[in-house]
C-alpha cells in the first residue's frame, strides 16, 4: 500500500515583528494535529523556519486528500487563535480565505506532497525557507539531478545515468496550472532556458527516468496571485527523497553552499543570498537573509525517525560566514540596481504609485 508524504506550511503569526512563531502557537498546532489526526494519520513531525510552521504527515489517503488537507488547515487556525491571543504579528497572515474548500492549494498555505512505494529504507529530506519565493530551489535541483560537477551519481550510479525528468510550472499563469515535461540531460539547455528566470518557471517535481518513480515535490504557490495584493513571500517547502535511484543526500545538500542570490529579504523585494541554517532558525539581518533549513528523515510503515538537521554539522559554518559576507556586500547597494528586485515582483506598493505621481511632472524638452 502507498504511503503518502504531505508538508503543508503557513505563517500564523510570529514573534518580534516576522522572526518566528511563539512555542506556544507551534506546540498549539501540532496537538491539533496529533489529537484531531488520530485516526488519520500514521505520524506527524511539526517544525517552524523563520516565522513558518511546517507539518509534516505520513499516511495513506493520497495527495491532495481533502482529510489531511483539513487536519492542517483546522491546526492553523487554532494556532491563529493562540497569535492572536499572544498578540504575535501577522496572526493568520497565511489563511487567506475564510472557510476550508477541500484543498489547501490556493488558500494560502504552501504544500508539498509525494505519494511513494516506500522503500526498505526510505531516507528523504524536507527543506523549507523563508523570507523567499519557490524559484529559491530552482538552482540547487538543477545542479543535483541534472549536472554531473556536482552529482558524482549521474556518471557513476547505473540507477542514475539515464537522467530524471524535471516537471517545471509558469507560476505566473494564475488561472490554471500550466507546465512542460523536460528530460535531462537531452533537454538540458531548454532546462536552463527556463530556469534563469526563477519568478516564472519554477521546477514543481522530478522524476527518476529509469524508475518512473518520483524523487521531488516543490510547493509552488504564489501568494500574490491568490490574494491580488502583497501578503508574504511564498516561504516554499520541498520533499526530496535521496540515495538509491536518487541523488545521495550529500548530493542534494552540496549546492546549498552556494549561497544563490535569490528573490526576498526585507519586504520581500530584494536579492539576497540564500542561507542555509538549523532547524528552529529565527530570521534577523534586513529581515533576512532569506533562510533555508533541511530535515532529514527516514520513515519506515509510515513512522518517522529524526529528524536529523541536516545544516548542523561545522562545515555550514564557513558557509554561512561567507553568505553573511554577501548579504553585506550587496545590500551596500541598498536599493539600486540588482540590490533591489525588477518592478513586478516588488511586493509593495509605494514605488509603483510614486512613479505614477512623478510620470505627471515629467516635460519633454523642445528642441532647439
Ligand atoms: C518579508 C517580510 C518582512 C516584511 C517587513 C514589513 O517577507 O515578511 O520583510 O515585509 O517586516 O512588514 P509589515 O509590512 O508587516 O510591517
Ligand atoms: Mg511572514
Ligand atoms: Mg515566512
Amino acid at each position: 500500500m502507498k504511503l503518502t508524504l504531505s508538508v503543508i506550511k503557513a505563517d500564523v503569526g510570529s514573534i518580534g515583528g516576522h522572526l518566528a512563531p511563539s512555542p506556544e502557537l507551534v506546540a498549539t498546532v501540532e496537538r491539533h494535529v496529533r489529537e484531531a489526526g488520530r485516526e488519520l494519520v500514521l505520524d506527524v513531525h511539526v517544525g517552524h523556519t523563520g516565522d513558518d510552521i511546517a507539518i509534516l504527515m505520513t499516511h495513506r489517503k493520497g495527495t491532495g486528500d481533502s482529510g489531511i488537507h483539513r487536519l492542517a488547515w483546522d491546526a492553523f487556525v487554532a494556532g491563529t487563535e493562540v497569535a492572536r491571543a499572544q498578540g504575535l504579528y501577522g496572526a493568520g497572515q497565511d489563511l487567506l480565505k475564510d472557510s476550508f474548500s477541500g484543498n489547501v492549494r490556493g488558500m494560502g498555505p504552501a504544500v508539498a506532497e509525494l505519494e511513494i512505494e516506500e522503500r526498505a529504507s526510505e531516507p528523504f529530506l524536507l527543506f523549507a525557507a523563508d523570507k523567499t519565493d519557490p524559484g529559491a530551489f530552482d538552482l540547487p535541483l538543477y545542479l543535483a539531478f541534472a549536472d554531473p560537477m556536482n552529482t558524482p551519481g549521474l556518471l557513476l550510479a547505473p540507477r542514475m545515468t539515464k537522467g530524471f525528468r524535471f516537471v517545471v510550472m509558469d507560476v505566473q499563469h494564475t488561472t490554471q496550472d500550466r507546465v512542460i515535461e523536460l528530460d535531462a540531460p537531452e533537454n538540458l539547455y531548454d532546462l536552463a532556458v527556463l530556469l534563469r528566470d526563477p519568478e516564472r518557471f519554477v521546477v514543481e517535481s522530478i522524476w527518476s527516468r529509469a524508475s518512473g518513480a518520483q524523487a521531488v515535490a516543490v510547493a509552488t504557490s504564489r501568494l500574490h496571485n491568490i490574494a491580488g495584493k502583497y501578503t508574504g513571500k511564498d516561504d516554499p517547502v520541498m520533499l526530496v527523497r535521496c540515495q538509491m535511484d536518487f541523488p545521495a543526500t550529500g548530493e542534494v545538500l552540496a549546492p546549498f553552499h552556494l549561497g544563490h542570490l535569490v528573490a526576498g529579504g526585507m519586504r520581500g523585494s530584494h536579492q539576497m543570498p540564500l542561507m542555509p541554517v538549523t532547524l528552529g532558525s529565527p530570521v534577523s539581518f534586513f529581515d533576512g537573509p532569506p533562510i533555508v533549513t533541511c530535515a532529514a528523515f527516514s520513515v519506515r510503515n509510515g513512522k518517522l525517525v529524526g529528524p536529523v538537521d541536516a545544516f548542523a554539522h561545522p562545515f555550514w559554518d564557513a558557509v554561512r560566514r561567507e553568505v553573511a559576507e554577501a548579504a553585506i556586500r550587496i545590500r551596500r547597494q541598498g536599493f539600486v540596481g540588482a540590490a533591489m528586485l525588477p518592478m513586478s515582483e516588488l511586493e509593495y506598493t509605494g514605488i509603483v504609485e510614486k512613479l505614477g505621481e512623478l510620470e505627471k511632472r515629467f516635460r519633454v524638452r523642445a528642441e532647439k
